[in-house]
């Protein structure tokens, strides 16, 4: 039997980056991780095979849409799926085995199998227990279903993300049930490479939660593209026959159903903390009424010694939480201060353009009761959007009318996700907008907007 400082239970960028930081603050760690390669949801079947289909699919469209308006001529390119797919799974390989390379490195065992706390103190991973003086459970989360709609990845026509990451083929339509982050991102994917794409969502705006502007300028971009969006419809369920589904929503204005047909069907509302087989009930782990892991503001749980981060607790559901999250309890269990600054959490659609958003929203900040001044700067009056036909968005940025200070800022535009974090600096610094109003940003840049946005809280925007 092994006898470790910590265990960690999951090797997504929550787990996988606790063990690190643990093991660089001198504990003896171990992981254990059930799937095949490290990395989590987030390097397996999220954040990074996604992000390589976004790629591929946007290089796609520019050879299609603007390499002519550029000289580039007769650009023809066919798309060869299985590469497209080889190329998303080499993406993937590269990473997960860099983890590998990083535990190595560290000197963390990579226990291989699926964990059971018995005791606190006490981890069942198959027949073998490990003794450990803490626990970090980063188990993750999983997509949700829908009552009445049945996903079977392997067949391809209902999916959830997972399978929309590794269709057969592409599809000629599909319908998206959800305008969210995942539903908007592969959404546009598949749109891109030629398939008629219609987004049901149920709720009258898209991607829940951001500012009302962003929202609307994100919808009417992605219209232009060519994604149809059917909205304040409830999808009620769907069916397969001869290999094709038919998806029935209920308009909520008139309580009217309608039924739509599509050869795929994405899956898109949502995810839910994953914590079965982890032996919470008889440990005595307390639950929230969603089922996350109720912790404290040191992310140990109702059981002394057993912590748990990442999407398994409350809190957005991003990797970048997850990392932070992963940093702070591994200080908190080698006797240090972690910390992680909740307000300050970016926040990022990869789609084209990027829409990124960090802070406050212009709604959440004046319902907080704070008087708020905002700040707005089209890409339309900056130079390098303009040249890369990306001019259509815009940086608001949001501040305290009293002492100036930055509440918030959302980006809609090129390389969005990129820009937003000289504003997330900024606010963990406490500036002001004039602080970033007064910093030279080189040109010409996209992050000239950022500034002009600041200036527009101020004196006012020079390009505008
Ligand atoms: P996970 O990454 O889910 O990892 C948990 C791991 O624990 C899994 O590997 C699982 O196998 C393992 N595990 C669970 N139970 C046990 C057990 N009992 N024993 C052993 N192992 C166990 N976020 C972003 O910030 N940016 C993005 O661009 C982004 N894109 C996404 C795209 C998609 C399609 C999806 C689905 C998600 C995306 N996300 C993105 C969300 C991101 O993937 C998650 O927020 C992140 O992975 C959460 O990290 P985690 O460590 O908490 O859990
Ligand atoms: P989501 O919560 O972002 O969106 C789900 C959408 O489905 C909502 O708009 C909701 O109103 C709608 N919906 C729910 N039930 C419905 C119904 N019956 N009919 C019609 N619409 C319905 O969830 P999503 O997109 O599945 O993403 C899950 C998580 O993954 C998110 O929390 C996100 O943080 C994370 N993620 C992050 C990414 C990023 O950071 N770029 C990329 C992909 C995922």
């Amino acid at each position: 039997m092994s006898t470790y400082d910590l265990i960690v239970i999951g090797a997504g960028p929550g787990g996988y980056v606790c063990a690190i930081r643990a093991a660089q603050l001198g504990l003896k760690v171990a992981c254990v991780e059930g799937r095949e390669t490290l990395g989590g949801t987030c390097l397996n079947v999220g954040c990074i095979p996604s992000k390589a289909l976004l790629h591929a699919s946007h290089m796609l469209h520019e050879t299609h849409e603007n390499f002519a308006k550029m000289g580039l001529m007769n650009a023809h390119v066919d798309v060869d799926w299985a590469k497209m797919q080889s190329y998303k799974t080499e993406t993937v390989g590269g990473n997960t085995k860099g983890i590998e390379f990083l535990f190595k490195k560290n000197k963390i065992d990579w226990i291989k199998g699926w964990a059971e706390i018995e005791a606190a103190g006490r981890v069942k991973v198959g027949d073998t227990v490990y003794e450990t003086k803490n626990i970090v459970i980063a188990s993750g989360s999983e997509p949700s279903t829908l009552k009445g709609v049945e996903v079977d990845n392997a067949a391809g026509t209902v999916v959830d993300s997972t399978g929309a990451l590794a269709l057969p083929k592409i599809p000629k339509s599909m319908v998206v049930i959800g305008a969210g982050v995942i539903g908007l991102e592969l959404g546009s994917v598949y749109a891109r490479l030629g398939a008629e794409v219609t987004v049901v969502e149920f709720l009258d705006a898209i991607t829940p939660g951001m500012d009302g502007e962003v929202q609307k300028q994100f919808q009417k971009l992605l219209t232009k593209q060519g994604m149809k969006f059917v909205m304040g419809a409830a999808v009620s369920g769907t069916t397969v026959e001869n290999g094709a589904a038919k998806v029935t929503y209920k308009l909520r204005k008139d309580d009217s159903e309608h039924v739509i047909e599509a050869e795929t069907v994405l899956v898109a509302t949502g995810r839910r903390p994953y914590v079965s087989g982890l032996g919470l009930d008889k440990l005595g782990v307390a639950l929230t009424d969603r089922g996350f892991v109720a912790v404290d503001d040191h992310w140990q749980t109702s059981v002394p010694g057993v912590y748990a981060i990442g999407d398994a607790v409350p809190g957005p559901m991003l990797a970048h939480k997850a990392e932070d999250e992963g940093m702070a309890v591994a200080e908190v269990v080698a006797g240090k201060h972690g910390h992680v600054n909740y307000s300050v959490i970016p926040g990022v659609i990869y789609t084209s353009p990027e829409v990124a958003s960090v802070g406050l929203t212009e709604e959440a900040a004046k319902e907080s009761g704070r008087k708020v001044k905002t700040g707005k700067f089209p890409f339309m009056g900056n130079a390098r959007a303009k040249a890369l036909f990306q001019a259509d968005g815009f940086v608001k940025m949001i501040v305290d009318a009293e002492t100036d200070r930055v509440l918030g800022c959302h980006i809609i535009g090129p390389n969005a996700g990129e820009m937003i974090h000289e504003v997330c600096v900024a606010m963990e610094f406490g500036a002001s907008a004039q602080d970033i109003a007064l910093t030279c940003h080189a040109h010409p840049t996209c992050s000239e907007a950022v500034r002009e946005a600041a200036l527009a809280c101020g004196g006012g925007a020079i390009h505008a």
